[in-house]
């Protein structure tokens, strides 16, 4: 007994971490590389954020909250946003979710059934992928062209407009790719949502997490074309498991008013998001702490390590990523020989050599013949990592 909406919902991140628990069972080593959490390796949730929830929690601050955000949050979310980005967001226009996946299910909920499309960037975060179809919806990729270091194709974006297109997803820093839109592009695919009057919906999730280059913000770019964003304190404070995060309306010509009291209404339905995490997100937000910079130094190295260590291996062709914590590397099927695709070479890998990486084809159409490698570990683990991928794909 199953509704094929359920039956229909797939996860490849959580779906091959299943198989190296078996792997992990048989009595071999497993390195993780398939999961973008940074709690899970070397990052310990700093002291002062681990204070701020028991603080929160010994004053009393664990009963349901305001469902739309604890209001003194919600503050400290708008003023950031008009300090680092120069944006007019009121306590009114601020939704606090758990996490950004709940704000992206509330959004698709709200703009998404029988039929409607929604533009996504293909290779996609499964999510994306997941709601729409199962609000009855169709996800539609536009490519995110390798060749163009994963920049957003917009001929093949134009193309695709329909008149059952809902609305543009982005996502920069980008997962899996882990490479930023350029501003060029996100100013062209601005113009082109006002051209066709569609919102543009933004996950920010890794805005914070960027090596070469500073992050641009859609919302920034634009007086008019309404824009929602998402972010969330997972990644940047380093709470994956808090669940907290909140989403964002720039909308300056208030076209968004009437998904915004509908998703405002399924917050009030599901009562409130984690009180005693809201309450220490106003302290977090208030501090100043160098975390999320340490965190992206030491990134950047072992980004320079895997990227290096990749490239050189033969079958394989990589980007060089400047965001999130991520690699997406072609796989040459037919130089390597063995493996009919990527599912079948990450599942080999997995089994012979503990290396667990996510294939490509979990993160759609435009996914397949890649592998998702995180490079969250120490350099002395990937250095073992692909010590060993290079051997086993020899
Ligand atoms: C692009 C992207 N969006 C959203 C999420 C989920 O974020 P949260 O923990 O805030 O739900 C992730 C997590 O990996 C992600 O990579």
């Amino acid at each position: 007994m199953l509704t094929n909406r359920v039956k229909g919902v797939e996860y490849a991140i959580r779906e091959i971490a299943a198989v190296a628990h078996e792997v992990a069972k048989s009595g071999k080593k497993v390195y993780h590389l398939n999961i973008g959490d940074p709690v899970a390796y070397d990052f310990p949730t700093p002291e002062f954020i681990s204070e701020a929830l028991f603080k929160a929690s010994r004053e009393g601050k664990n009963n349901y909250v305001n469902s739309l955000g604890v209001i003194e949050l919600r503050e400290e979310i708008g003023r950031i946003l008009s300090e680092k980005q120069n944006l007019n967001i009121g306590i009114d226009d601020i939704l606090v979710t758990s996490g950004v996946t709940e704000g992206i299910y509330f959004i698709i909920a709200g703009l998404i059934e029988n039929g409607k499309e929604l533009l996504i960037p293909g290779p996609s975060y499964p999510l994306y992928i997941n709601y729409a179809k199962f609000f009855d919806g169709k996800p539609v990729e536009y490519a995110l062209n390798e060749d163009d270091d994963w920049e957003p194709d917009i001929e093949d974006l134009r193309k695709k407009i329909t008149n059952k297109t809902q609305a543009i997803l982005i996502c920069t820093p980008n997962n899996p790719t882990g490479v930023m839109y350029g501003e060029k592009k996100i100013k062209e695919i601005i113009d082109l949502a006002g051209e066709y009057d569609l919102p543009i919906l933004s996950d920010e999730i890794y805005d914070q997490i960027v090596y070469d280059k500073p992050y641009v913000c859609p919302a920034s770019l634009t007086k008019d074309v309404p824009i929602i964003g998402l972010n969330g304190f997972s990644k940047t404070h380093l709470v994956t498991g808090w669940r907290l995060g909140y989403l964002y309306y720039h909308d300056p010509e208030n076209k968004l008013d009437e998904l915004k009291n509908g998703i405002a209404k399924m917050a009030r339905a599901r009562l409130s998001a984690n009180s005693v995490a809201q309450f220490a997100a106003v302290d977090i937000l208030k501090t100043s702490s160098n975390h999320t910079v340490e965190m992206v130094q030491k990134l950047k190295e072992r980004r320079d390590y895997s990227y290096n260590r990749l490239r050189k291996i033969e079958g394989i062709s990589c980007v060089k990523p400047n965001g999130a914590f991520y690699l997406f590397p072609k796989l040459d099927l037919k130089e390597l020989g063995k493996w009919k695709d990527d599912k079948e070479l990450v599942v080999d890998l997995l089994k012979e050599t503990g290396v667990c990486t996510v294939y490509g084809s979990g993160f759609g159409d435009y996914g397949k013949g890649h592998l998702r490698i995180t490079f969250l570990p120490k350099v002395e683990i990937l250095e073992k990592v692909y010590n060993l991928i290079e051997e086993h794909l020899k």
